[in-house]
């Protein structure tokens, strides 16, 4: 099962240089599942011929209002989400003013779906007042402006004002067409990844901690409309597209940028594999051949450190346990003296589960003590199983 199987998106193209990143972006969302319909602006239609996208859909491409009698009203009544991109200054005026004068204008005003506007232009128009304006009037509508990236530009400056990529834009469709928003309006952060031990200047103790649970969980409370802050250690799977990272490197970074963060947060999602251990570093490179002796002292716990701020504030706490022998009792004592609402043990001795891998199997435990098993499924599946059960006790599912 993809994605966006079952789901419809038009994507409107308007007239920028970046006309042909929306071909890539067509692609991109073909292989996430969804149906799609094409409406080119005139404009766009000098830009990128209509048979590039006939040619990647299979079907025509819309562009004219005067074809189709029903165009203008069918094809929004049918989206499920609207794709503005590139969208234009000129469009994005049009769209302001709630213009009807082309299919582009008419159909956006008359869709009852979500709308995202993606624009592309030069950086002084961007920041022009006008066109901020204009961009102001469309978030007030509701519609989700994403981008425009700040970077070269088609005519040899640089600035604000590329088209956002077509992965940040998929990943802004994955939240739109979202059916599940018990997160909206609550601020969730997110711990994911290794830390690192410093023990020289190039040497580090860490473990095999990729990211990727955490990764996933906080990919799926951004698309459940969660305000979402992912401090991640160095793991080496990619980061989540829309959350907000904050990169750190050590388990005194991370636990700073907790107490940071916490401060005004809902929901807590504990997944990073903290080091448990610190030593004072070696200012020096040490060298190749002397023998070392490492001394080791324990590093800070993370969530005993939050305990009493968690508690005070009542943020509602997920946190993991990766647990080799005796998992049920020490997970359940880890959730009572940390201070946890919810613990998911995972395994640390199974090929298929835990760190590294893109699977995991779970058995949670809650404060009442009942246990819940997740079978093995995908990191993606047992992070929106999760967030269920968390959405379920604030009572927001
Ligand atoms: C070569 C060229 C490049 C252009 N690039 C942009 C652009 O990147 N962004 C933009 O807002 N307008 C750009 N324009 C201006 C638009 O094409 C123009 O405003 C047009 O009326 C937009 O029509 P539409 O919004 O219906 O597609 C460009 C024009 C030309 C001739």
């Amino acid at each position: 099962m993809r994605p966006f199987d079952g789901r419809r998106v038009l994507l409107v193209v308007s007239g920028g240089i970046a006309a042909y990143k929306s071909a890539f972006l067509c692609r991109r969302l073909l292989e996430a599942g969804a149906s799609i319909d094409v409406l080119l602006t005139e404009s766009a239609a000098r830009f990128v011929g209509r048979v590039t996208f006939e040619g990647i859909l299979g079907h025509p491409v819309h562009t004219d209002l005067w074809t189709s009698p029903m165009a203008h009203l069918e094809l929004g009544k049918r989206a499920d989400v609207i794709v503005v991109a590139p969208a234009t200054a000129d469009l994005i005026w049009r769209l302001a003013t709630g213009a009807a004068s082309d299919l582009a204008t008419t159909t956006v005003l008359a869709a009852p779906c979500p709308v995202i506007v993606c624009p592309a232009m030069n950086t002084r128009m961007w920041e022009h007042p006008a066109t901020r304006t204009n961009v102001d009037r469309l978030r007030q509508f509701g519609y989700a402006v994403v981008g425009p990236d700040e970077g070269d530009l088609a005519e040899g400056e640089t600035g604000p004002g590329r088209l956002v990529e077509p992965d940040a834009i998929v990943a802004s469709v994955g939240r739109a067409l979202e059916r599940r928003d018990g997160f909206r309006g609550l601020k969730v952060v997110t711990t994911a990844g290794p830390t690192r031990t410093p023990l020289d200047p190039v040497r580090y103790l860490s473990n095999r901690s990729s990211g990727r649970m955490g990764y996933a969980l906080a990919a799926a409370a951004w698309r459940r409309g969660g305000d979402v802050t992912l401090i991640s250690g160095p793991g080496s799977a990619s980061r989540p597209i829309g959350p907000r990272v904050l990169e750190v490197e050590t388990a005194p970074e991370m636990l700073a940028a907790l107490e940071r963060e916490l401060g005004d947060a809902h929901v807590l999602l504990m997944a990073a594999a903290v080091g448990d251990f610190e030593t004072d570093p070696s200012d020096e490179k040490i060298k190749k051949g002397d023998e070392l002796e490492l001394r080791l002292r324990g590093g800070p716990d993370l969530l005993l450190e939050t305990k009493t701020l968690r508690s005070e504030r009542g943020i509602f706490t997920l946190g993991f346990a990766l647990e080799s022998e005796d998992a049920l009792a020490r997970g359940r004592e880890k959730l009572e003296r940390k201070g946890m609402q919810l613990v998911a043990i995972n395994s640390a001795s199974e090929p298929d589960a835990g760190m590294e891998v893109s699977t995991n199997r779970v058995v949670l435990v809650d404060e009442s003590g009942a246990t819940d098993e997740l079978p093995l499924a995908r990191k993606e599946a047992i992070a929106d199983q999760l967030l269920d059960r968390i959405e379920a006790s604030l009572g927001r599912s």
